[in-house]
């Protein structure tokens, strides 16, 4: 016991004095310290003084079958065991690098048949750039290069994919960022940017007007591509309407914009469908996605996109305009992440982790609807097991808390007190749940049961 104190504390003070952590406040770090992991498994957690989490978060919405999942392991040291490595530029290739691509297109719409397989969710978004711009660049219109996203959207934290997320405060950390990113409110009804109200016909469709309006002054011959995550996590849960995604479909095929869906998140079964853009009547032309993909055991990611685009390359190629994406990473379509991604989307398959997810997701999202009645819950959304709680001082008006009292932080952490893990938008007064999606109903009640006693406790202390 002793031992193990001494190794938290070395931990701890290793911490304090040698890490810069991303996305983490860092006066808030130097109050509270590191929350140092040690151990998981299935749904829990560990922390480094012994004590236990339920945790509802999946990691970053990527540990999708828990922690530890033996397959997912065995799959892992299998593969290590018998080519650790081997790179996927310069033609080479590796059974379960092109095993993992087939597979991904043999789950996507029939014409999203091509797949560049990536490490993360920013270089997949990095590749659907750089796509979208080489084609138009092939064909002589390089001028078509901008890339329009959505306000309040997170697309990753490379350069570009910073530019393309709809977060002011993320701008400027590593600003100037590269131009020809452009932004747009997005379809979100309980925060209605045009003061509509929630679930009005006209919310949406001012949505696309704007978007519309972008196009036209840009010029359309200027914007190569539309990204949008199909339900915004970042903002917390917002789920577009129905009409969104066919209006927006409608206007690029108008003015031959790409359309590509980030579904890092949404991916693999987390909206109680295998893929967000099963919840919307309008096909994309690329879907980018990662986390969920090797659920949290090895990272990788991928880019899909549709033949079509692929025979613009080739045509290209053969006309002598260039014939070569020029979009290598070292870890891009190494053979432990095709092996550990199979057996993700085998585990998924097998176990009908969709359908469960599509049952468990709408009790929590019962469960959550519950807690209104703590007075501070202005907003309860989602799909599946991606939800969000938003906090407000006045349920009736949706007035704010004031930033500085940090009231979704401080029900982070009395949840996390009382062994749950939820995570606090940096963003505004959100609490956000991605629980791994083997979740049992009986988890998903221990969450909402914690997080009444978080809200009841924080409410009382405000
Ligand atoms: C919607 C979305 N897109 C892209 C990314 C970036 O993925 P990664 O962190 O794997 O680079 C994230 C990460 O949280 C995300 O939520």
């Amino acid at each position: 016991m002793a031992d193990d104190q001494h190794a938290a504390a070395a931990w701890r003070e290793a911490d304090l004095r040698h890490v810069l952590h991303n996305g983490t406040n860092l006066l808030d770090h130097l109050e509270h310290g590191p929350l140092m992991f040690v151990r998981g498994q299935g749904v829990r957690l560990w922390d480094a003084d012994g004590r236990e989490y339920l945790d509802a978060t999946s990691g970053l919405a990527n540990c999708n079958l828990g922690y530890g999942e033996p397959e997912l392991i065995q799959a892992a040291a299998d593969q290590l065991a018998q080519l650790s490595f081997a790179p996927s530029t310069g033609g080479m290739a590796n059974p379960p690098y092109v095993l993992l691509a087939q597979r991904i297109a043999g789950l996507l719409p029939a014409d999203l048949s091509r797949v560049f397989m990536t490490t993360t969710g920013s270089d997949a978004n990095e590749a659907a750039f750089k796509l979208a711009r080489w084609v138009n660049h092939l064909e002589g219109r390089p001028e078509k290069h901008k890339i329009i996203s959505l306000l309040q959207s997170f697309h990753g934290n490379t350069l570009a994919t910073t530019a393309a997320t709809g977060m002011s405060v993320q701008w400027s950390v590593g600003a100037p960022l590269p131009p020809g990113f452009l932004h747009v409110e997005p379809p979100f009804c309980y925060r209605c940017p045009w003061h509509v109200g929630r679930r009005n016909d006209r919310c949406c469709l001012l949505g696309v007007e704007a978007l519309e309006a972008l196009i036209q002054r840009e010029g359309p011959d200027t914007v190569a591509a539309i990204v949008a995550e199909p339900v915004l996590q970042a903002a917390g849960a917002v789920v577009p309407p129905p009409e969104y995604f066919p209006a927006v479909r409608r206007l690029c095929d108008r003015y031959g914009i790409l359309l590509i869906y980030d579904e890092v998140v949404t991916g693999f079964g987390r909206t109680g469908k295998l893929f967000g853009l099963e919840h919307f009547d309008a096909v994309p032309d690329m879907v980018t996605m990662a986390k969920g993909l090797a659920a949290g055991h090895f990272p990788v990611g991928a880019l899909a996109f549709r033949e079509s685009l692929y025979d613009r390359l080739l045509a290209a190629a053969r006309s002598g305009a260039g014939h070569v994406f020029y979009h290598t990473h070292t870890f891009f379509g190494n053979p432990v992440a095709g092996a550990v991604g199979l057996k993700a989307i085998e585990l998924l398959e097998r176990r009908g982790l969709v359908q469960h997810v599509a049952s468990v997701g709408e009790r929590l999202l019962a469960g959550l609807e519950t807690l209104r009645d703590t007075g501070i819950v202005g907003d309860v959304r989602g799909i599946g097991l991606l939800a969000a709680v938003e906090l407000v001082q006045d349920p009736a008006t949706r007035a704010p808390f004031d930033h500085d009292l940090g009231v979704a932080r401080q029900v982070y952490r009395e949840a996390a007190d009382r062994g749950v893990l939820v995570r606090a938008s940096a963003f505004g007064d959100v609490i956000m749940l991605t629980p791994p999606l083997i979740m049992t109903a009986a988890e998903a009640d221990q969450v909402v049961i914690t997080l009444r006693e978080a809200l009841t406790t924080v409410r009382e202390r405000l």
